[in-house]
């Protein structure tokens, strides 16, 4: 496989290991993974999710679309995934970027045509490349027919097809609305004097999926998608769909006490959830070859197995907010700990979601997607003497866990956070709504503008870099958000052409996955639990035993092994920086945010 690799002619390290994976490329890829139970493709794959805004602007008016996406297929074939998820193109009046649906089988107009998104289509399965869109069922937009009906009288045919609580009942009880100013989840519209559910902003209401008609909506908009050939759908606060629709009061007292003082917790908790999922399966997904994956808001190891056990019939794989939520100090708006986030916790996190799915189910892999800031500010170091190497360790990270990863664009080059100084750069409803609240409260907004430069959404959304060009070669326009001034370096361009770069490193890191199942199924045990500076652990299949290495901090040291390695008897699979680590004595020096993965003999 490295014959077309023009690295081949780079540092000896490459090319060692280069020859290593020759060898074992050279078997027979499909022997290696006979035997193995439940195979599934969505399993061995790795997702790349495109934020379709950033990505690539096809007619200079500063957004990315359709056309764009499409013109860069030959690029994210080139990484080596084999699905791609795409956020919300549908239309939308963009109170949240897509995440708020006028119509479920429109095209936002900024995004193109329902002929452009066929082409797209065409050439992803051209490519073997399978597509994956947003289900945002949960609520629809305050502009979508179905709403516009039903606000406009009680008797409404419509009525029914979102929640109402009849004014002359006085206020309803407490629910969290979380983009707004007031905090929310009700909204007064005087036109029928009563208040409206809406777990997100008052442009978003929430679907009544007590409702069979608004079940068998979402369901035929689904089999239209599927019709059209889409390979599945990730699923936005799936989780939040079902409602106690008596609406008991809450206090926070119950939140405290009952759910670990987590909101979402509760809304995970409705009635019917696992009745509509399951009827989705029987419905829709049973009749498809496709993949699903909730936004697993709410969700805990607990519940986990009732959304993804293949015996429940309900959907394939979630993905857990407990990793990303480390770190930020309690009880205040995304603001990180200055200590940074503890190592030896991260590593309990994400080996506990391993052994959740050990027996039973399917896990899922990220670091960052377009509500989290940028992997590499985040979990890594942006500081230019450490973004590379820290950014390939995170990959070797997130390709060598035993769960399916979703790779979010752009951190393939290494992409950092933006840091915005001020408000008026945001775009997000959530920074800005959040901005307003702590205006209204008296708060302390330069703290939280500070809070914000590592938490903050638009840090993942700003344009992808494609080249030194201006506005990154994104667009020919004005961007509808600043692009990161660093793009002049990082680049794709500059990137391709450097044989170490994190872009060659991520693709590197892919194939290495894709070729060997032991990545992919092996056993996965934690080594070295409490090393606040190295996370490490084996991964076994068969006889196959891989030890990956990864050194968290910024500092140099020797390293005792915590497995047995006898010298000479390893062969090394990859490796992030140019120092080939040598064992001796079950010891090796590591330097800063080094990385690599062995198979022991
Ligand atoms: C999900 C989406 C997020 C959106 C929210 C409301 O969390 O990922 O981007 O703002 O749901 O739809
Ligand atoms: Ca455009």
């Amino acid at each position: 496989m490295c014959t077309r690799l023009f690295w081949l002619l780079s540092a000896t390290m490459l090319i060692s290991s280069c020859k290593l994976m020759d060898k074992k490329d050279t078997k027979d890829n499909s022997a290696r993974f006979s035997g193995i139970p439940d195979r599934k493709w969505w399993k061995e794959a790795v997702v790349y999710q495109v934020y379709p805004r950033s990505f690539k602007d096809g007619n200079g008016d500063g957004v990315g679309d359709l056309k764009g996406i499409t013109s860069k297929l030959d690029y994210i074939k080139s990484l080596g995934v084999d699905v791609v998820w795409l956020n919300p193109i549908f239309s939308s009046p963009n109170a949240d970027n897509g995440y708020d649906i006028s119509d479920y089988r429109g095209i936002m107009k900024e995004f193109g045509t329902i002929q452009d998104f066929d082409e797209l289509l065409k050439g992803m399965h051209e490519r073997g490349i399978k597509l994956v869109l947003d289900l945002v069922a949960n609520h629809s937009s305050d502009e979508h027919e179905w709403f516009k009906q039903s606000r406009s009288s009680r008797t409404n045919p419509y009525r029914d097809y979102y929640h109402w609580w009849p004014a002359e009942k006085g206020k309803p009880p407490f629910r969290p609305g979380s983009f707004e100013v007031d905090g929310s989840g009700w909204r007064f519209d005087s036109l029928t004097n009563a208040y409206y559910l809406h777990y997100f902003s008052y442009k978003q209401p929430d679907l009544n999926w007590e409702n069979p008609k608004v079940r068998k909506e979402i369901f035929d908009m689904m089999k239209f998608w599927f019709d059209k050939g889409v390979d599945g759908f990730r699923m936005d606060v799936i989780p939040f769909i079902s409602k106690d629709t008596t609406f008991p009061v809450i206090t926070q007292k119950d939140i405290d006490e009952k759910y670990n003082g987590d909101w979402s917790q509760y809304l995970a908790s409705g009635p019917h959830l696992h009745d509509y999922l399951k009827e989705m399966n029987s419905e829709v997904l049973s009749k498809y070859d496709v993949m699903t994956v909730a936004e697993g808001a709410g969700v805990t190891a607990a519940t986990a197995h009732n959304f993804v056990d293949a015996d429940r019939n309900e959907l394939n794989m979630l993905y857990h907010f407990e990793g990303v939520s480390l770190g930020y100090l309690p009880g205040q708006f995304k603001h990180m700990d200055p200590k940074g986030y503890d190592l030896v916790q991260f590593k309990e996190i994400y080996s506990k979601w391993d052994s959740v799915f050990e027996y039973k189910g399917w896990g899922t892999i990220y670091l960052g997607n377009h509500d989290q800031p940028r992997m590499l500010t985040r979990w890594g170091n942006d500081a230019p003497e450490f973004r590379e190497a820290s950014s390939k360790l995170l990959t070797t990270f997130l390709l060598s866990m035993r769960a399916t990863p979703y790779y979010y664009f752009g951190d393939e080059l290494g992409m950092n956070n933006i840091k915005f100084d001020k408000i008026e750069d945001y775009r997000d409803i959530e920074s800005i709504n959040m901005y307003k609240t702590i205006q209204n409260s008296g708060g302390d907004l330069q703290y939280f503008l500070e809070g914000q430069k590592i938490g903050a959404r638009d840090n993942g959304r700003t344009p992808f870099q494609w080249d030194s060009s201006a506005n990154a070669g994104f667009t020919t326009g004005t961007p509808w958000i600043k692009v990161n001034p660093n793009y002049k370096t990082i680049n794709v361009a500059a990137e391709e052409s450097d044989p170490n770069s994190t872009l060659n490193y991520f693709r590197k890191m892919v194939k290495l996955r894709k070729a060997n199942p032991v990545l992919i199924y092996g056993k996965y045990e934690l080594l070295d639990k409490n090393n606040p500076h190295v996370y490490a652990y084996t991964r076994v299949l068969g006889k196959e035993k891989w030890l990956v290495i990864l050194n968290f901090s910024k500092e140099t040291f020797e390293y005792k092994i915590p497995a047995t390695v006898n010298d000479g008897q390893y062969e090394l699979m990859i490796n992030n920086i140019t120092q080939v680590p040598e064992i001796k004595d079950n010891k090796v020096k590591l330097s800063p945010y080094q990385a690599f993965i062995i198979a022991i003999k």
